[in-house]
């Protein structure tokens, strides 16, 4: 499973790019009316940053709207996917956009039905939104499993990605049940950095080779020794 950050914050992106674990982002209206600053260039700046897939959402409520307003979001990277919500207007939009050669992920997703009609109209992703299912007491574990079943044996190329993550076991549930994506917030992709066993065996490791400051010289003279990578 692939590994997005959901996020509108370049600075958030430039953390956690370096982490070397990320293929792409997410962003949406409320994630980029968090943050200072032209969303155009940051979307560019996060673009840029990951050189993969980054979203970034239309706000109109009609067909032409969404279809402009996702043409126009294209001209900003390459890498920008359209993100379009689930609804009738969502679905028509995501057929023309999609026809045009525009990747779109069709957001708001919270039925093995609305993903077969994104699939169909033609979207390159299906996000389901797994924190705000479980917000109304719905298994988001038992909806997501049921849309990656539905749409692997029909031989969609629809990915299924994983969004409104809250905690890093709806990451382990995402990839265990088979999404290509989890987009993931910064906050819970850095608890998936901790687990108190970690912590312990490195502070021990220092501590035990600390205690014997030969094998500190021995080390950096061989660091010294070796070849200076190009
Ligand atoms: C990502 O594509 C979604 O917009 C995002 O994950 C929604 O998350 P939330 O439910 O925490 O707002």
């Amino acid at each position: 499973m692939r590994i997005f950050i959901d996020t509108g914050s370049v600075a958030e992106v430039e953390e956690v790019a370096a982490w070397g674990v990320l293929a792409g982002a997410t962003t949406n209206p409320s994630l980029l009316a968090k943050e200072e600053g032209d969303p155009g260039q940051a979307i560019q700046r996060i673009c840029a940053l990951l050189a993969g897939p980054v979203s970034a959402e239309v706000v109109s409520a009609d067909v032409a709207g969404m279809v402009r307003e996702g043409r126009a979001l294209r001209t900003l990277s390459e890498h920008v996917v359209v993100k379009v919500p689930f609804c009738a207007a969502g679905l028509q939009a995501t057929r023309e956009l999609s026809a045009d050669g525009h990747p779109v992920n069709m957001t708001l997703v919270f039925s093995p039905t609305q993903a077969l009609l994104a699939a169909q109209a033609g979207a390159s992703y299906v996000s389901c939104f797994m924190g705000r299912l479980d917000d109304i007491s719905v298994d988001s574990s038992e909806v997501l499993g049921g849309i990656v079943a539905t749409l692997r044996p029909g031989g969609v190329t629809a990915q299924v990605l994983a969004a409104s993550i809250r905690h890093p076991e709806h990451v382990v549930v995402a990839a265990r049940l088979g999404c290509e994506v989890a987009t993931i917030p910064g906050p819970v992709l850095r608890q998936m950095l901790e687990h108190p066993l970690t912590a312990a065996g490195t502070e021990r490791f220092t501590a035990d080779w600390q205690s014997r400051p030969e094998l500190g010289a021995w080390l950096d003279g061989l660091v010294a020794g070796a070849p200076v990578a190009a």
